[in-house]
C-alpha cells in the first residue's frame, strides 16, 4: 500500500494527539469504530461561548489513514463553528489526503467522529 505524501507527513507528526476532560461542559467527545477493520478512534472538540472550536485532540487505534484523517480533522475544525465542523465531508478528506479507494472508509471513520463529537457538545449544553 503506498500511501500519500500528506498521509504520511500526519502519521508521523499527527498533530493535537491528546484528550481532554470529557465531563467538560466546554468539551464534545465523539468515539468511534470502523466495522470493517476494527479501528477505533476518539475526537474531542473544545468549544468556547461564541460556539467555536478553539481547540481539538485525537485518539485513534488504526491504520495510516485513520490516523492521519484524524489528525487532519482537529487542524481543519479549530476556528470554525460547530455547524460548519459539522458539516465536513470524508470525501473532503480523502481528497485531501488522496487516499485509495480501500482506505475511504478511514475518512468516513474521521467525519463520523467530528459529527458525534459536535452531537455530544450540543446534546450536553443544552442541559
Ligand atoms: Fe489494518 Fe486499518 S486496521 S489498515
Ligand atoms: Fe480501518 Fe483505516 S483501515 S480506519
Amino acid at each position: 500500500m503506498a500511501y500519500s505524501e500528506k498521509v504520511i507527513d500526519h502519521y508521523e507528526n499527527p498533530r493535537n494527539v491528546g484528550s481532554f476532560e470529557k465531563d467538560d461542559t466546554t468539551v464534545g467527545t465523539g468515539m468511534v469504530g470502523a466495522p470493517a477493520c476494527g479501528d477505533v478512534m476518539k475526537l474531542q472538540i473544545k468549544v468556547n461561548e461564541q460556539g467555536i472550536i478553539e481547540d481539538a485532540k485525537f485518539k485513534t487505534y488504526g491504520c495510516g489513514s485513520a490516523i492521519a484523517s484524524s489528525s487532519l480533522v482537529t487542524e481543519w475544525v479549530k476556528g470554525k463553528t460547530v455547524d460548519e465542523a459539522q458539516a465536513i465531508k470524508n470525501t473532503d478528506i480523502a481528497e485531501e489526503l488522496a487516499l485509495p479507494p480501500v482506505k475511504i472508509h478511514c475518512s468516513v471513520l474521521a467525519e463520523d467522529a467530528i459529527k458525534a463529537a459536535v452531537k455530544d457538545f450540543k446534546d450536553r449544553s443544552q442541559k
